[in-house]
């Protein structure tokens, strides 16, 4: 099918999910909470937590340099690299530019998207324009985020949400048929402040009472969000495959933002169309943000849903209120993914700042930290096959407390 956006190919695909684990098991323990809520209400099991010495552009630099393996590409062939994230290493400089030093690009321009869990289809729209431009032939398009260290470990409405984690793919120039297809963003800003963190910034920046009053985490009104998620998740994809020019029936896989199972769920239903079709891991990783559509992609691929010719749709809201959806067709091999299964985080280095160090570990979770709970051996494991860098952090935590 041709197609005003055609020429754009989805080449590689990457992710990557730190080693420490939290479950409702663990969250039972710190708020007033259970289990069969959280997984009735919200369907995640566990999430993944960044180790100390791990952060977003770390996380981001693995899943990318996965990507670019996969495509078959080095990372100075790439052009320009994009990271959506809500929690950039640092207001400034972009976590972008970190990233691009981390794999070894010379060459790329950097810069950060931010429109919150639809960081990542945000950037890939922005990719897309570049490619079909002429400004850029390989663009590296990344989702990486540490929410654990902007979540309220005392807030069980948030707290049981929320997890850390990257995923990245490749968009390349092609003059194969296929690729992208269609591409749909919209922001509704009646939503912005349904999910916000309201301190940090211009607005309110950091004080003495922004830290006590909790203003530096996230903040949500769940069922406001919920109901206008499901309306917009629905509108967009419609959008996107009708750009496209194409209907619900030549769908093969749904990749949607993982939020919330029951959001999944009634956007299915309110779109007549079939779970089966539909690609779920919320309870492995809770919401992601702005990682969970590429998270969930190449979990896809591994798992075997995706193969050459497919119709897939990717579609995510997120704070602004922002939504976005691409519909394309897959053109790679998903074999090609083995090409990345020597790459992992001891692969990456992100030089730190020359402030004196901090531990960045949320305090609420330190416990994982240490030995004093036994859970199922996973974070054990996390901790026995952390990285010299994790190793260092841990020091400079002992040092500054
Ligand atoms: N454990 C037990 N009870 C809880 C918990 C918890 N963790 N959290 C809330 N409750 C209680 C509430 O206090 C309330 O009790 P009450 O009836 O006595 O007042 C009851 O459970 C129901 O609370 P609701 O908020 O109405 O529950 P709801 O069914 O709406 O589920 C949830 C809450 C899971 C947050 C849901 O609204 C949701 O998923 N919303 C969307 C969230 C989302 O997708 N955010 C996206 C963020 S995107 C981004 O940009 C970061």
């Amino acid at each position: 099918m041709t197609s005003a956006l055609s020429g754009v190919h989805l080449t590689g695909w990457g992710a990557y999910a730190p080693s420490y684990v939290l479950t409702n098991a663990d969250l039972e323990r710190m708020v007033d909470t259970n289990d069969e809520w959280i997984v009735s209400r919200t369907g995640i099991r566990e999430r993944r937590i960044a180790g100390p010495g791990e952060s977003t552009a770390s996380m981001a630099a693995v899943a990318g340099l996965r990507a670019i393996a996969t495509a078959g590409l080095q990372p100075d062939d790439i052009d320009l690299i994009i990271v959506g994230t809500l929690t950039p290493d640092y207001p400034m400089p972009s976590t972008a530019a970190l990233v691009k030093d981390a794999i070894g690009n010379k060459r790329a321009a950097a810069m950060d998207v931010a429109a919150a869990c639809s960081g990542f289809v945000y950037g890939y729209a922005t990719a897309q324009a570049y490619i079909v431009s002429g400004m850029a032939r390989h663009v590296l398009v990344i989702g990486a985020e540490t929410l654990s260290r902007c979540t309220d470990f005392t807030d069980r409405s948030t707290c049981i949400l929320f997890g850390d984690g990257a995923g990245a793919v490749v968009l390349s120039a092609s003059d194969e048929p296929g690729g992208t297809l269609g591409i749909e963003m919209t922001t509704e800003p009646s939503g912005a402040y349904l999910i916000w963190l309201p301190a940090g910034g211009a607005s309110r920046p950091t004080s003495e009472r922004t830290i006590a009053e909790h203003e530096h985490f996230m903040k949500m009104k769940g069922t406001e969000t919920f109901k206008m998620a499901v309306r917009t998740l629905g509108s967009t994809s419609l959008a996107a495959l009708n750009k496209a020019g194409l209907g619900l029936a030549d769908v093969d896989l749904v990749v949607p933002h993982q939020a919330n199972i029951r959001i999944i769920e009634a956007l299915a239903k309110s779109l007549a169309f079939p779970m089966e079709r539909v690609f779920v891991n919320v309870s492995s990783y809770g919401n992601t943000s702005a990682a969970s559509v590429p998270l969930a992609l190449s979990e896809a691929v591994a798992a075997g849903r995706v193969k050459k010719g497919d119709r897939l749709l990717l579609v995510a809201f997120g704070s602004g209120l922002t939504s976005g959806a691409i519909a394309l067709e897959w053109t790679a091999d998903p074999a090609a993914a083995a090409r990345a299964a020597n790459i992992g985080p001891e692969r990456v280095s992100v030089t730190p700042g020359y402030l004196n160090p901090v531990n960045p570990f949320p305090p609420a979770l330190k416990w994982m930290l240490d030995d004093i709970t036994p859970g199922d051996g996973r974070n054990a494991a996390a901790r026995t096959s952390d990285t010299e860098a994790v190793a260092e952090a841990r020091n400079t935590a002992t040092r500054v407390e």
